[in-house]
């Protein structure tokens, strides 16, 4: 969805004449100026007389988000996307079902839920990219039911999964082990729901000492039960043990965890920040950027987070950027070689593809447009991105983020991370503990 948003400007650098692309309203809401009309004298006087010195320039989305479904939707075959909607229908449903088994301490069966990760390997091999759509599109994960939540939280974190395995080249046996373990490892959470739905900030230490041990406690429950092995079993226990040795329940660091642990964590704070149980979620390109710093910091797996940028793109896939033109589009395929110049369709309904990787055009934002003063006076939006780019983060270590040769270059990441410069210092988000 394209995000509403605004800005502060002073009304010193509102010149007569000039006209503006979005709404001018006064800092308590009231309209005074159109998008698109020129300021005028009078203008500048009532802003004087008001006492108004900052007035907002205000940026709400020209497109309802039925028509960035439609955009995304029409890049892919129907029946296609028709199929992975079914499987993660089905995955969701086969998770309910065991959590109704827990809850009521009836026999476990986990054919089905096999089924759904066999699924998902299969739909992440046909088109990574409709895989991610239908993700996006589907990925809500808050629900008034705790069990509709977690289920819909392990379907997400086992398709995503299987995904980046499936990008790894990893073997689909291995792949399937992976979603398998997504769509599992958080079972025993419907046995304290208040573990899941409670506020993290808000426990008590014995409270957060138990609710640690949420995934040993969801292995217990699967050990010793057909269809499931010790790796699974294994990556269950060890999906929130982070590459520095800063997780938990064990503390234990990467070289420690088994092959395909490091995705599930990534994947599962990727999503915990996109679509968090509680709390405000931000938009998919903030929560890349903001893995990235935490990658930086040795948070997470580097090659995780190669895969997660190769799957997603630094624009995942779904999300609403705005364009060096101020169009709007929806990032419909990433390009793996070049993750900073996805796909897109645009929202207009001509739905025009433009390969970024091979356009003049470029995302000047994910969600709303870039502002900048000398825009008031004389439109200029390549120029303005191009400055407000040429800035680097200072403080980011990137160059230890990513494998060299492996990336694009890394003024190209840094772009990404100005972009979200905004969000991410504002934000009191933290990668959700679940
Ligand atoms: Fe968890």
């Amino acid at each position: 969805m394209t995000v509403e948003s605004q800005w502060g400007i002073p009304s010193d650098k509102l010149r007569n004449g000039a006209s503006i692309h979005f709404d001018l309203v006064s800092p308590d809401g009231q309209l005074l100026l159109k998008a698109g009309e020129p300021i005028t004298n009078r203008l500048l006087e009532q802003l004087r007389e008001r006492g108004i010195q900052s007035p907002v320039l205000h940026h709400a989305p020209r497109f309802r988000p039925e028509q960035k479904t439609a955009a995304l939707l029409s890049n892919f075959p129907p029946e296609m996307v028709r199929q992975i909607q079914a499987s993660m229908e089905s995955a969701r449903t086969s998770v309910k079902s065991l959590l109704t088994s827990l809850t009521n301490k009836e026999e476990i069966r986990l054919d089905v839920i096999q089924m759904s990760a066999g699924q998902f390997v299969v739909q992440a091999k046909r088109d990574v990219a409709a895989t991610l759509a239908v993700l996006a599109l589907n990925g809500k994960v808050a629900d008034s039911e705790v069990a509709n939540s977690l289920a819909n939280h392990s379907a997400n974190l086992s398709l995503l999964a299987t995904v980046m395995s499936t990008l790894q080249k990893d073997e689909p046996i291995q792949s399937f082990e992976i979603g398998l373990a997504g769509l599992l490892h958080d079972c025993s959470l419907i046995l304290n729901d208040e573990w899941y739905t409670g506020q993290a900030n808000s426990r008590d230490e014995t409270a957060r000492k138990r609710y640690r041990r949420h995934s040993i406690e969801s292995a217990d429950l699967l050990n010793g039960l057909s269809g499931i092995s010790k790796s699974v079993l294994a990556m269950i226990q060890e999906v929130h043990e982070q590459a520095d040795g800063s997780g938990y329940p064990r503390g234990l660091t990467i070289s420690q965890v088994k092959p395909g642990t490091e995705i599930l964590n990534l994947a599962d704070a990727y999503l915990s920040l996109t679509s968090p149980v509680q709390g405000r979620s931000i938009v998919p390109a903030d929560a890349i950027s903001y893995l990235c710093l935490h990658t930086a910091q040795g948070k997470f797996s580097r090659d995780a987070l190669q895969l997660l940028t190769t799957s997603l793109s630094m624009y995942p896939v779904g999300s609403g950027v705005e364009l060096d033109d101020l169009s709007e589009a929806v990032v419909v395929r990433g390009n793996s070689d070049a993750p900073m110049t996805p796909l897109v369709r645009l929202l207009h309904p001509s739905h025009q593809e433009i390969d970024l990787r091979v356009s003049d055009r470029f995302i000047s934002r994910p969600g709303g447009p870039i502002v900048k003063e000398n825009q008031l006076h004389h439109h200029e939006p390549k120029k303005c991105a191009a400055d407000l780019h040429s800035k680097p983060p200072s403080t980011i270590g990137l160059r230890t983020c990513f494998r060299p040769g492996r990336m694009t270059s890394l003024r190209r990441l840094r772009r990404s991370l100005l972009h979200s410069s905004h969000s991410l210092a504002t934000t009191s988000h933290q990668v959700k503990i679940s």
